[in-house]
């Protein structure tokens, strides 16, 4: 029999999410703090719990994914939080990106309950997560990442066991760090070229033929060419990304120049910005200059 699975945070990553475990028929039980999002799902085939409690008591695994440590926090502690209605023997999955500290929190709260954790944050983009093709980078052990894998691979392509618990967040953040500096320094490009007279497609013609082409610029140089920031990665989550990545160099007493950098201008466009954009509006940073 399918394990029972449950999923909290139904934003651009877990909604998709949710339907690709309903396709792949494992009963699924949700929650999201805007209910109406829960509802879609709800015709979908899902059940509609009336908290995140009650979705850990229904769930053999129970997935979180949510915006920022404090949302995590708030879904696991408060009241009527996951953690109090995790089952013995079952497994919560946490794939929202937050710092390795808070994952080791949680590794402990969930011992403590009886349960495993899988700090289990993911890459892929919101296109990953519709295709079911995102990648995980897990921290925990062999043995429950095995145990649920039937159920990670109706979401995932490729999953990377990292270390124990913490790891899979500290790989992610730098990861997401990289892609942040990346993004940045396309942006900057393009700046300098089109205010010193050169279309920024001519750059971006370059770029495809030289060694600093990337994927993310493949996606990217389009976007901010046609300046449409309709979020896809929404900038507000970078910079709490890039957040993190700074305060765990700070916890490992190690500077990053370029990470300090970034976060001063995208802290800076996300201060300037009316409405919710793609990191890659980064390149709205000279707008008023
Ligand atoms: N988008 C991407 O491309 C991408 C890629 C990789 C990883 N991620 C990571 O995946 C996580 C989710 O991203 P997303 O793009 O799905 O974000 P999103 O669209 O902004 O969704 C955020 C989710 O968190 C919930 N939430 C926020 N604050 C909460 C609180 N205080 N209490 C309870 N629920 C709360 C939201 O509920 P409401 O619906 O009520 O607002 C929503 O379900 C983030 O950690 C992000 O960094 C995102």
């Amino acid at each position: 029999m399918k394990p029972k699975v449950g999923l909290i945070g139904l934003g651009l990553m877990g909604l998709p999410m949710g339907r690709n475990l309903l396709k792949a028929g494992f009963p699924l039980t949700v929650w999201n703090r805007t209910r109406s999002k829960a509802e879609q799902l709800e015709k979908e085939g899902a059940k509609v719990a009336d908290s995140p409690r009650k979705v850990a008591a229904a769930s053999d695994v129970t997935f979180t994914i949510v915006s920022d440590p404090p949302a995590l926090e708030q879904v696991l502690w408060g009241e009527p939080g996951a953690l109090a209605g995790l089952r013995k023997g079952s497994v919560l999955i946490d794939s929202s990106t937050v710092s390795p500290v808070l994952a080791r929190r949680v590794a402990q709260a969930c011992a403590e309950r009886g349960a495993d954790f899988l700090d289990a944050p993911v890459t892929g983009g919101t296109w990953g997560a519709e295709k079911g093709e995102l990648v995980f980078m897990v921290g925990g052990k062999k043995e429950v990442l095995d145990r649920v894998g039937p159920v990670l691979e109706a979401v995932g392509k490729r999953f990377f066991l990292l270390g124990p618990n913490g790891a899979g967040q500290t790989v992610k953040l730098a990861m997401n760090l990289i892609l942040a500096l990346e993004v940045e320094a396309l942006a900057e490009g393009l700046e300098l070229v089109t205010r010193a007279g050169v279309a920024g497609e001519r750059l971006i013609e370059v770029l495809q033929s030289s060694m600093g082409r990337a994927p993310v610029l493949d996606v990217k140089a389009p976007v901010i060419l046609k300046r449409d920031f309709t979020p896809s990665f929404p900038l507000r989550l970078m910079l709490k990304d890039v957040g993190l990545a700074m305060d765990l160099a700070k916890e490992n007493g190690i500077e990053l120049p370029a990470g300090t950098a970034a976060h001063r201008a995208y802290s800076a466009v996300k201060a300037a910005a009316k409405t919710d954009v793609d990191y890659a509006a980064i390149a709205n940073y000279w707008q008023k200059t």
